[in-house]
This record gives structure tokens, C-alpha cells and sequence, in this order.
């Protein structure tokens, strides 16, 4: 059975974006794949982070994995500061990195824009990200369209390492949804939609209740042509409802459009209102099941030490392929 690896960071509160660019995929393959599912704290670092918020985000990103559907039986669900090897090969693969390549990064580039203090580990980020993936030998990480680049740089470090000193790692292979990729912001539908956004309206979260839910997508951005037709460029705004629609539904785009023809702007976001209120409601009951319960952190706990496991292995290699440590007489 093939490997998947992905993660999330607990940065802040989750959003349609995640869900339906990540999220899902991860529920969708898990019964296929041998897979290891990751709140990536030391990724959230690379921010500021206020240290009890932080705890919250952690503990309530574990809970929305497992409402949304991860499979704890099938899948293994950790938090990446409790398995040390993260840091440790992360260490590593910054050896094998280049600035230039870390100064590409539009995340990098994005996060620090017009930033005074920007940390080291902002830019480092990616070789940590490297880490992540290759500690699990995982075959296939799907995300969203915004880590392809992150993704590409893995797989790139990866073959640098093998070539330089002993074929350890598997090169790992981007999946990304055929719809939901990209979720785009409600107020801004040019850009995409994020957690840190300041503007709550641009932004469904997972656990939004449904009267907010409904105001935010009504309140979306749209145009005034009154024809619902899939046009990024021309129509940023309606393309997105359409896509998010399609993916909360399960239709292809174009079953979209053709069900929407001489539908107006109103009826046509009150549907998009309802589909995403149907996919997220009992997620939400789900989670507030799940936050408090023990179970949460006994799975937790289970996950961290599968993962050590697995993960000391292909450290210990790395360490002795690049002549790290010592042999004992
Ligand atoms: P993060 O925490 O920003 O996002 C988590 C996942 O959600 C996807 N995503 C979106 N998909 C569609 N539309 C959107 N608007 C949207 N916003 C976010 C992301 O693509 C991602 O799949 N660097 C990663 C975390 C990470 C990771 C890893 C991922 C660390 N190590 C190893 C995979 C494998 C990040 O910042 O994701």
C-alpha cells in the first residue's frame, strides 16, 4: 500500500479552503493509502503566535481532522512537535538547500512583504516542510494549489540528497482536487481564501454557524453580467460560488452551469448558502463531540508514537548517509 502525508497548520481558525482543498481529499483517499495526517505546529511558529491561542488551535485542528472524517483506525493523526525527528531531518535538508531557491518562495515572499521583523524560520520553512513528507517515505501528498511550489521544492531537495550520497528517500508526487483547489476570498475573489485574512467576510470558516454562513455568501462579491458561467478571469467572483458548489456537491463545473441557466444571482447563492451548511453541520457536531473528550488526546498520543516510530527509521538513515555521528568500536 502507497504512502500519503499532509499537513495543516494550526494557525488560526479553519477554513472552507481547507476543507474542501485538503481536508476532503484526505477523507476521500484514506481507505486507499497507508496515511499520516499532521497539525504542523512548528510551521505556525514561523509567525508569532499567541501561546495560549495556539494550544486552542491545536487541540481543535485535531478534532476537525477526525469530524470531518480521518479515520483514526485507518490513519495516523499526530501533532509534528511530538515527534522530534521533524526538526532534526528538517536540520538536515536546510543542508541541502539553497537561499536563492528559499528567496523563491511566494509564500515566503508573500508572508514577509512589508514585514519589519520576519524570522529565519519563515524562510526556512520549506526544508522543514521537506521533512515532513520525506520522514514517511510518503508517495503522495495531496493539498491545495498552493503548496505545489512548496511540493516541487521537496521532491527537487530529495533527489538532490539521494544523488549526493545514498538513495533514501521516496520522491513524493502532488495531488491536488480537480475542483476546490483553490478556494478564492468572498470580498476579494482575485486572491485566495485564508485564515489570517482580517476581513471576516471574505472568509467561511468550518465552524461558522449557519445564519453566518448564509449572510457571508450572500454578501459575496459578484458581477453584474446575471449569467452563472465558469470565467476566472472575467467572472473571479461567481466561478468561485460555482466551484464551491460543485465541490460541496459532488458535480463537475459544467453539471453546474448547465443546472443554473436563466437562474438569478439570489436563488444561486442561497443554494451555495444551503450546500455548504449541509456539508459543514455535522462536521461542527462532530467537533463539539470531540473537543473535551479523552478520546481526542488518547488518539493523539497513539498517533505521536506511530509516527516516532516510523519516522526515527528513516532519520537514523539520513544521518548515516550523510556521516553524521559516530560508529561504536
Ligand atoms: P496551510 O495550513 O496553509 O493549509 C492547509 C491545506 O489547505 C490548503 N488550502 C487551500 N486549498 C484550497 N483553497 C484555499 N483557499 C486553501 N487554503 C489552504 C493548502 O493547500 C493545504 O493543503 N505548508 C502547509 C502545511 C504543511 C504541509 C506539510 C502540507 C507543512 N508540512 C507537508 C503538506 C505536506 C501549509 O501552510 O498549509
Amino acid at each position: 500500500m502507497e504512502t500519503i502525508f499532509s499537513g495543516i497548520q494550526p494557525s488560526g481558525s479553519l477554513t472552507l479552503g481547507n476543507y474542501l482543498g485538503a481536508m476532503k481529499q484526505f477523507v476521500n483517499l484514506q481507505s486507499a493509502y497507508n496515511c499520516y495526517f499532521c497539525i504542523v505546529d512548528e510551521h505556525a511558529i514561523t509567525v508569532p503566535q499567541d501561546r495560549l491561542k495556539l494550544r486552542e488551535n491545536i487541540r481543535s485542528l485535531a478534532a476537525l481532522y477526525l469530524a470531518s472524517g480521518i479515520n483514526h483506525e485507518e490513519a495516523t493523526l499526530f501533532i509534528q512537535s511530538e515527534v522530534p525527528a521533524h526538526t532534526q531531518l528538517g536540520w538536515i535538508m536546510q543542508t541541502q538547500c539553497y537561499i536563492g531557491e528559499l528567496e523563491r518562495m511566494t509564500q515566503f515572499k508573500d508572508k514577509s512583504n512589508g514585514k519589519e521583523a520576519v524570522s529565519s524560520a519563515l524562510l526556512t520553512y520549506p526544508p522543514l516542510m521537506a521533512a515532513d513528507i520525506l520522514l514517511y517515505n510518503a508517495n503522495l501528498v495531496p493539498v491545495g494549489n498552493d503548496q505545489k511550489q512548496h511540493l516541487e521544492l521537496t521532491r527537487d531537495l530529495a533527489e538532490r540528497f539521494n544523488r549526493k550520497y545514498n538513495d533514501i528517500f521516496t520522491i513524493p508526487n502532488i495531488k491536488v482536487p480537480d475542483v476546490g483547489a483553490r478556494i478564492m476570498s468572498l470580498q476579494d475573489p482575485t486572491r485566495k481564501m485564508s485564515k489570517s485574512d482580517d476581513n471576516q467576510k471574505a472568509t467561511v470558516y468550518m465552524l461558522d454557524e449557519p445564519k453566518r454562513i448564509e449572510k457571508k455568501i450572500k454578501s459575496a462579491v459578484t458581477d453584474s453580467e446575471g449569467i452563472i458561467r465558469f470565467d476566472p478571469e472575467e467572472k473571479p467572483g461567481i466561478s468561485n460560488l460555482m466551484t464551491i458548489l460543485a465541490s460541496c456537491t459532488n458535480q463537475t463545473l459544467n453539471q453546474v452551469e448547465l443546472n443554473y441557466q436563466g437562474v438569478g444571482y439570489g436563488p444561486f447563492k442561497q443554494d451555495v448558502a444551503n450546500a455548504v451548511i449541509e456539508v459543514l453541520t455535522p462536521i461542527q457536531e462532530r467537533y463539539h463531540d470531540m473537543i473535551n473528550s479523552q478520546a481526542l488526546d488518547d488518539i493523539l498520543d497513539h498517533g505521536a508514537e506511530k509516527a516516532n516510530l516510523v519516522a526515527n527509521r528513516t532519520l537514523a538513515k539520513a544521518k548515516k548517509a550523510i556521516g553524521l555521528g559516530r560508529v561504536k568500536k
